[in-house]
């Protein structure tokens, strides 16, 4: 057998990528006030700003794309969409949504109110705000080995199951209506949680009588950890995993943009009829009627075929390997990064890349914002930025795209990373010029602090 994992696909479509000069980035890294998300996209060459419905789809899915039943009512898609969720979740209620967020709305306003507190593991931003948005506390609870970027643990993403268990004790059940685990822990740099922690959760979940759902925008990825991973489970599928994951659990929130494989959409899944209607209630309201949520035909065609493709074992091998080639070709030359590298992506520890710039001046945005001037990547920072206070980490996450770039594009990657690599000493800090009530990290303006992003 040959040791090179290649590609699982050959390409049928391209799409033009646009160089920059750095003089070009300059300028256009000032004009969007030092934040990536502020930039047009024209002007990124390698965009790794988020997995996040920027993968390329498969002929199938163009194929099932095109027998989208676009009915506003009881759509043939929609029954092929909950037949395929449902044959991986199990779940009784399929409720589709335009994306992630959109679920975890609903969820949230059924679910909370004021004074209830939400355990997950790490909560991803989005999820944090819609907590917090029905006045709810949002608590992460992740193991400590999962706050230590360099520490190298199979399971980083797992629940600290006793801190569970003390947060119940403290602030009563009645006060928790519901404990998440995020799968994988994408706030915690891409980390799988066991099947064992899994259950455990489960186990303390069912005792005090508290429904647990699960985040799983990245189920698929979290299933080949386990499987690569975990002891007992080396002979099944991912699919069998993914199936057995889910069967500890009530409900989930869903993006379809991540392990469904499409460009938009998500999905609420829960076991309990009560709260299915109430969710479909709001639904209507704000979504859309139940068999479609805000999302096309089509959209749940790419949605039915997506979530299948993403389970399979030829293609999760490429994926988690292609994204480890990234993260031990900087790592070996010393570059920080979170042990080990994620499934969806790579995470910079910027706080031990760039030492001399404190938390409060952001070393996240500021080495983004660097390696955007010296290559023209975009990536995303996750830390004092998007969580103020309450980070634990500054990272700089850089996200892989599904099935979009190849291993050339990703030795540039690693290229660009070393010649920053070389300079770190003289990156400094940046301050923030405007902040947004919430989610400030989308639309923050920064400015560096003296002396400005390095010339050379
Ligand atoms: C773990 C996790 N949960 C929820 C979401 C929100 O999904 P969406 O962007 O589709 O609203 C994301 C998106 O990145 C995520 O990574």
């Amino acid at each position: 057998m040959s040791k090179t994992i290649i590609e699982p696909f050959r390409i049928k479509s391209v799409e033009p990528i646009h160089w920059t000069t750095r003089p070009d980035r300059e300028q256009l890294l000032r004009a969007a006030h030092y934040n990536l998300f502020l930039l047009p996209a024209d002007d990124v060459l390698i965009d790794l700003l988020t997995d996040s419905g920027t993968g390329a789809m498969s002929t199938h899915q163009w194929a099932a794309i095109m027998e989208g039943d676009e009915s506003y009512a009881g759509s043939s898609s929609f029954e092929h969409f909950r037949k395929s969720v449902q044959d991986i979740v199990g779940f009784r209620h399929v409720i589709p949504t335009h994306q992630g967020r959109a679920a975890e709305r609903i969820l949230f306003n059924v679910m909370c109110k004021k004074g209830d507190v939400v355990p997950n593991n790490t909560h991803f931003d989005t999820t944090r705000a819609n907590v917090e948005f029905v006045g709810a506390e949002a608590v992460d609870l992740v193991i400590p080995e999962g706050k230590q970027p360099e520490l190298v643990h199979p399971f980083k993403g797992n629940m600290d199951v006793l801190a569970l268990e003390d947060l119940i004790q403290k602030v009563g059940r009645q006060r928790i209506p519901l404990v998440m685990i995020t799968v994988t822990n994408n706030s915690g740099g891409g980390q799988p949680v066991s099947m064992e922690n899994v259950r455990q959760v489960s186990a303390v979940c069912r005792r005090h009588g508290i429904p647990l759902y699960f985040d799983a925008c990245r189920f698929a990825e979290n299933a080949y950890f386990i499987k690569l991973r975990e002891s007992g489970y080396e002979s099944r599928t991912p699919k069998q995993i993914a199936q057995e994951m889910f069967s500890y659990g009530d409900g989930c929130t869903m993006s379809a943009k991540k392990d469904g494989m499409a460009n938009i959409g998500g999905f609420l899944c829960t076991n309990n009829d009560l709260l299915a209607r109430q969710e479909k209630d709001l639904l209507i309201l704000t979504e859309g009627y139940p068999t479609y949520g805000g999302l096309a035909g089509r959209d749940l065609e790419a949605i039915a075929v997506g979530v299948q493709e993403a389970l399979q074992e030829e293609y999760l091998c490429y994926r988690i390997t292609s994204t480890a080639y990234l993260g031990n070709h900087i790592a070996a030359q010393g570059v920080p990064i979170v042990q080990p590298p994620g499934g969806h992506a790579v995470y910079l520890d910027a706080r031990a890349f760039l030492p001399q710039v404190p938390p409060e001046q952001f070393p996240g945005a500021a080495l983004a914002a660097e390696l955007y001037l010296e290559g023209g990547i975009r990536s995303v920072e996750i830390g004092t930025l998007m969580f103020g206070a309450a980070a634990k980490m500054d990272l700089v996450r850089l996200a892989i795209p599904r099935r979009v770039y190849t291993q050339s594009h990703i030795d540039y990657v690693v290229e660009v990373i070393l010649e920053v690599w070389k300079y770190r000493e003289a990156i400094r800090g940046m301050k923030l010029a405007y902040e947004a009530p919430f989610l400030r990290h989308f639309t923050a303006r920064l400015t560096p602090l003296e002396p400005a992003a390095v010339t050379r």
